[in-house]
């Protein structure tokens, strides 16, 4: 019984200096691993004889209940002890102030083109696209405007390789010319896209926007054009009535053509527009011309209608008061914080359709 005796003693010693986890853990193996004093003793009852070995055992599990309570509570106490410093070490601080969050805006330029698909596709308009890089066939040949004609001039066209004629779209036009190639009519399209041209001041930049409008069908007149016109203008600056007017011109794609201004006044150093005596000149357009029709395998006796084309920067400017154009593509995160749009707020007249 002396080895049992001794066995305590050295358990309690040892228990004692116990600082941490490990050191329990070693003193657990040391008295219950498979060579530990406990262990041993296990196996040297065998060597006894009956009487004894009941005496002895009885004292050795007792013993042995008695350590293992003792390292089992100080397992818990470490556990404890680790839990609660966690805690303590974990603690969140709810009076610091949150990490300020910078909300995207919507650029003025995507918030009208959305604005715009929306109202044309009220009244049936699909949106169609095409690549800023072009042929010149399709920006200018096909579209009724022959080699020595001024209008190539006038669009300061920029070439990337003047042999094999390709160029920067200078118009959203060519999107006709790829429709009507592609298909076959009715069509009724709108093309918002970027178009480029060599000019820059405060009212030009080389890369603008602009919407193409195209409606081929049997029997379309300019009574069409013209409603259709009304309707996304009075829609657009959301107006009741507007004041509107078609001046005769000239496009080489259209024919009759026409330049379409709106009434407008100035109060309080604000712009109205629908009404007043002064004229803005918006857009383009006309009844699309039977060449540019025959280019694209239309045929002019059976199938007429009208096209459109205008500046969408131009239409952001007048109707959320931006008066340089510069500023669109100068990409600064002030102007954009500025005259950007809410993403979650939805515009009054956003009828749900999203590009
Ligand atoms: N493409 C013309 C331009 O860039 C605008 C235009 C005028 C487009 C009349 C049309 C149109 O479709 O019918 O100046």
């Amino acid at each position: 019984m002396s080895d049992l005796n001794n066995i305590l003693n050295s358990f309690e010693t040892k228990f004692s200096q116990i600082k941490n986890k490990e050191d329990l853990q070693n003193l657990k193996s040391e008295f219950f691993g498979k060579n530990g004093s406990i262990s041993l003793q296990f196996k040297k009852m065998g060597s006894l004889n009956p009487e004894e070995r009941k005496n002895f055992a009885k004292e050795l599990n007792k013993i042995k209940d008695h350590l293992t309570s003792y390292i089992e509570k100080k397992f818990k106490d470490f556990e404890n002890l680790e839990i609660n410093q966690k805690l303590k070490n974990e603690k969140i601080d709810i009076t610091l102030p949150i990490r300020s969050i910078q909300q995207g805006k919507i650029h003025p330029v995507s918030q009208v083109i959305d604005e715009i698909s929306s109202i044309f596709s009220e009244v049936g308009f699909s949106v169609a696209e095409g690549p800023d890089v072009e042929t010149e066939n399709n920006n200018f040949t096909a579209l009724n405007t022959p080699e020595d004609h001024p209008a190539r001039d006038m669009h300061d066209t920029f070439y990337l390789d003047k042999d094999k004629k390709i160029l920067l779209r200078t118009h959203t036009s060519p999107v006709q010319i790829r429709t009507m190639l592609n298909g076959k009519p009715p069509f009724k399209i709108i093309v918002p896209g970027r178009t480029y041209r060599c000019d820059s001041d405060q009212t030009h930049a080389p890369m603008f926007h602009q919407l193409e409008g195209l409606h081929i069908d049997k029997n379309i007149t300019m009574g069409h054009l013209k409603g259709c016109l009304n309707y996304f203008i009075r829609e657009f600056f959301e107006v009741k009535k507007i004041k509107m007017r078609f001046r005769p011109s000239h496009f080489p794609f259209t024919e009759p053509s026409a330049e379409v201004d709106i009434g407008y006044k100035i109060e309080n150093g604000k712009i109205i527009i629908g009404e007043g005596d002064k004229w803005l000149e918006i857009l383009g357009c006309g009844m699309v011309h039977p060449n540019v029709l025959k280019n694209t395998k239309v045929d002019p006796k059976k199938y007429q209608g009208f096209a459109f084309g205008m500046g969408i920067d131009r239409l952001a400017m007048l109707k959320y008061g931006i008066n340089d154009l510069r500023a669109f593509f100068e990409t600064d995160y002030r102007w954009l914080n500025h005259f950007g749009f809410d993403p979650l707020d939805v515009p009054t007249n956003y009828r749900g359709l999203s590009r």
